[in-house]
């Protein structure tokens, strides 16, 4: 594990420090999902869990309780069952819970309606993820209503219910050093499958034969899973924003459009390309595509510290707008067509998002209703794109069914960016130079 024990151990304790006096917080594991019939899809463990722990199975339920005195931090586990265990393979069990996790006290999750009230009762406030799973808020209901049924006998119910998303998305909003080498490495591995899906991208060829190739590099590399549905979308198909069927033929003329990062460690690479199926772009493809990329490049420039997050966004709309205004896609005076939206015909989603162990990473994009002010640490996606619908009458049809995206996976430092993504070639000259190798 990349992360180390102190590091998890530091996560909580920062956590602790910024709840309230006498509280206790809960974070429910993710719940496993079903596929079909009886089978199951991977697990994945929820984040904030596993960002607390390092913790990976599934009916597991962590509790900090700052201060009490047999032990601040409480996994519940599945209990430890050779059968089981036979069937679906090892359980940590609340031993290893203690031994291998570093809980102060463990307890089988099979017992938490004792014991988790008992853990409540006293506490005035609770903090969990409110509405984030109806089941679990349901849960937390009935531990509290299993004491408030205790108050003549002397029990005392929390009198306050805190959402405990806030704290934890602060704190996963800044990447210590540890989770900057991950997400370096997840971006390295990344790149490294855009490549190889150039290498190996010719007409005739599926969309979902590519994204076995960039799951190739992925997997080669040690990183099992894609963070998301892996995107590669041929021709008109690349104006569609989350296409994930990937079953089309790749054909002569077109663009193929890759968005796809890995999951390593629990840490998300989002990376997009997009390039000729035949290795030369056209001169349509070649105008949309630099406008595209001018945008992607001038809005890195202005990701860094001190700047506002919405600054990059700017930056992308107001040269992707001038750019369609130059080869005639949008009619009118630039300012104008930004203040009315008109650019939104082509560029449709904003310009990028928080990364992490999410690939919408959690934090807030606003503070006190303004814009946050990007500060070292913060790690964020620049994807830009132009998007000409094939139905689009209301241009040249040499123009029809172009989509095109670029993106990279900047993190804030305090002289600037580094892209983490970089590995990947973006001008037109690069794309068609290692695609001519080949
Ligand atoms: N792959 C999802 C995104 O780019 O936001
Ligand atoms: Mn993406
Ligand atoms: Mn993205």
């Amino acid at each position: 594990m990349r992360i180390s024990k102190q590091e998890f151990a530091r996560r909580r304790k920062a956590l602790m420090a910024m709840m309230e006096p006498n509280s206790i917080a809960i974070v429910p594991a993710a719940p496993e999902r079903i596929r079909s019939r009886d089978t199951e899809h991977h697990y994945r463990q929820d984040s904030d869990l596993f960002y607390l722990s390092g913790f990976a199975e599934p009916k597991a339920v962590l509790v900090l309780i700052p201060g009490r005195e047999h032990g601040e931090y409480v996994l519940f586990v599945r209990e430890r069952n050779r059968e089981r265990e036979t069937w679906d393979g090892y359980r940590a069990g609340p031993e290893g819970a203690i031994n291998e996790y570093d809980a102060d006290d463990s307890f089988p999750i099979d017992d938490i309606d004792d014991i988790l009230p008992g853990l409540i009762e006293g506490r005035e406030r609770v903090y969990y993820a409110m509405g984030k799973d109806s089941e679990f808020d349901k849960q937390v209901m009935d531990w509290v209503n299993t004491i408030r049924a205790k108050v003549r006998s002397g029990a005392t119910p929390p009198g306050e219910f805190l959402d405990l998303s806030h704290f934890l998305n602060e704190l996963r909003l800044f990447k210590s050093a540890a989770e900057l080498r991950v997400m370096k490495e997840a971006g390295e591995i990344s790149a490294r499958a855009h490549v190889r899906a150039m290498k190996h991208c010719k007409a005739g060829v599926m969309e979902y034969q590519l994204e076995a190739e960039i799951m190739h590099e992925f997997q080669m590399s040690g990183a099992r899973f894609a963070a998301y549905n892996t995107i590669v979308g041929g021709g008109k198909n690349g104006c569609i924003l989350h296409y994930v069927e990937n079953s089309a033929a790749l054909k002569n003329g077109d663009l193929v459009l890759i968005d796809a990062g890995c999951e390593l460690e629990f840490y998300a690479a989002d990376i997009t390309r997009t390039f000729p199926v035949n290795g030369k772009f056209s001169p349509e493809q070649k105008a949309l595509y630099n406008i595209c990329l001018d945008a992607q490049i001038a809005a890195i420039e202005v990701a860094k510290a001190g700047n506002h997050w919405n600054d990059p966004h700017e930056m992308t709309v107001k040269i992707i707008t001038q750019g369609l205004v130059d080869l005639g896609l949008l009619e009118g005076n630039v300012n104008e067509l930004i203040k009315t939206e008109a650019y939104k015909e082509f560029y449709m989603h904003r310009a990028g998002h928080w990364l992490g162990m999410d690939v919408h990473d959690v934090g807030d994009y606003k503070v006190g209703g303004e814009w946050r002010v990007l500060e070292p640490g913060m790690v964020m996606t620049v994807e830009p794109g132009i998007y000409v619908a094939p139905d689009n009458e209301r241009v040249a049809k040499k123009w029809r069914g172009i989509g095109i995206r670029i993106e990279d996976d900047v993190v804030i430092t305090k002289d600037g960016n580094e892209v983490l993504t970089k590995d990947v070639p973006k001008t037109v000259e690069e794309i068609e130079a290692l695609m001519a190798t080949v």
